[in-house]
């Protein structure tokens, strides 16, 4: 049976640090509140002109490295963003030229936080099937320029950040890699996390009375987000681990979506494990949407804390409402 392992990481962080008081001298913040609330110290910006694909290239440039895999053996592209370079075409196809992919397919998702494991599980079943390979996913975003840094949107600006990580899928014969990944979505939270702008309702897409109305601003019921996100994150790594007949105490690490310390914190307490099961770099790097889960995978692996043969789960919750989890044999 042909399964799809992970058989290289990578990321990068745009070098641009912005700390709590950085943002506490432009709005209505402090350092203190946003620690205690979040656990977040600092994020990345990324630099003027530079764009989600300029993040995603080096990560992409060392998962290939650490997979020893080369462009050309590589068969598709999904690049998973909630902020791509530009409204169409997506990034996917811009890595694909910048990087001098093969005309391969290139397929961005839009499932804000879930984006990566969505990706994972579309790699996982082109691999598992046999009719690929080696499958490319990303996680990237630059969020910093879409953000209401005034007082008014204080709640969401001081939790996202930039950056990107990436994956390289491929195949193996010895039953390593994902074992099964589990998606889901429910709508009907859809505007508790969201931006009501460049919409299909309006007579014209792009138009100045939505931007006088702050509709293109993320807006986020936090509370809500909260509460759906400490039963979503347990419910989805449960059932993973159900799918397989896995303990959750042979679990080395799970990887969660970086999206509040406190959320990873209630996500241990209700999971009976400890906090230091869930892997957690939110206090260098905020949170990066699409790019937590492989960011977070990716340094995982560096510090040693993932070995083969560990059994690693990657959970993600977030706008949609989406939530996902795979479950790794690494
Ligand atoms: O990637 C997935 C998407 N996001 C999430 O998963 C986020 C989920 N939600 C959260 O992480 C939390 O709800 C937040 C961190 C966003 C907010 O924390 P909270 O404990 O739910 O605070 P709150 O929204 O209840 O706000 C408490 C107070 C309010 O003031 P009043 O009404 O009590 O006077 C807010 O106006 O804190 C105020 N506040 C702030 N104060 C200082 C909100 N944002 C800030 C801020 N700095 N940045």
């Amino acid at each position: 049976m042909t399964s799809a392992y992970i058989s290289g990481t990578g990321f990068y962080l745009p070098e641009r640090v912005v700390t709590n008081d950085e943002l506490a001298a432009i709005m209505d913040t402090s350092d203190e509140w946003i620690t205690a609330r979040t656990g977040i110290k600092e994020r990345r910006y990324a630099a003027p002109g530079q764009g989600t694909v300029d993040l995603a290239v080096p990560a992409v440039e060392q998962a290939l490295e650490a997979a020893e895999v080369t462009v050309e053996q590589i068969g598709l592209i999904i690049f998973a963003t909630s902020t791509p370079d530009y409204y169409a075409p997506g990034s996917g196809c811009l890595l694909q030229d910048r990087m001098g992919f093969g005309e391969i397919g290139a397929l961005d998702i839009r499932v804000q936080c879930s984006g990566f494991l969505y990706g994972l599980s579309i790699a996982d079943q082109y691999i598992r099937t046999g009719t690929l390979e080696h499958v490319l996913v990303v996680g990237a975003e630059v969020q910093s320029n879409a953000m209401d840094l005034s007082d008014e949107g204080r709640d969401t600006a001081v939790i996202f950040g930039d950056g990107a990580g990436a994956a390289v899928l491929s195949a193996n014969e010895q039953g390593r890699g994902v074992l099964s990944t589990h998606l889901h979505s429910q709508g009907k939270y859809a505007q508790e996390l969201w931006i009501g702008a460049a919409s299909s309702y309006a007579k014209q897409r792009f138009n100045k009375e939505d931007i006088d109305a702050g509709r293109h601003w993320l807006k986020m019921n936090g509370k809500e987000v909260f509460k759906n996100a400490v039963v979503r994150f347990p419910e989805v790594i449960r059932e993973a681990l159900a799918a397989n007949e896995i303990d959750i105490s042979q679990v080395k690490l799970i990887v969660p979506h970086q999206a509040n310390l406190r959320i990873s914190q209630e996500v241990a307490r209700r999971l009976k494990v400890p906090e230091e099961l869930l892997y957690s770099n939110i206090e260098r790097y905020g949170n990066t949407t699409a790019a937590t889960v492989p960011i977070a995978m990716a340094e995982a692996v560096r510090e040693g804390k993932i070995a083969p043969g560990d059994y690693v789960v990657l959970a993600a919750f977030g706008s949609g409402f989406t939530w996902a989890a795979a479950l790794l044999k690494w």
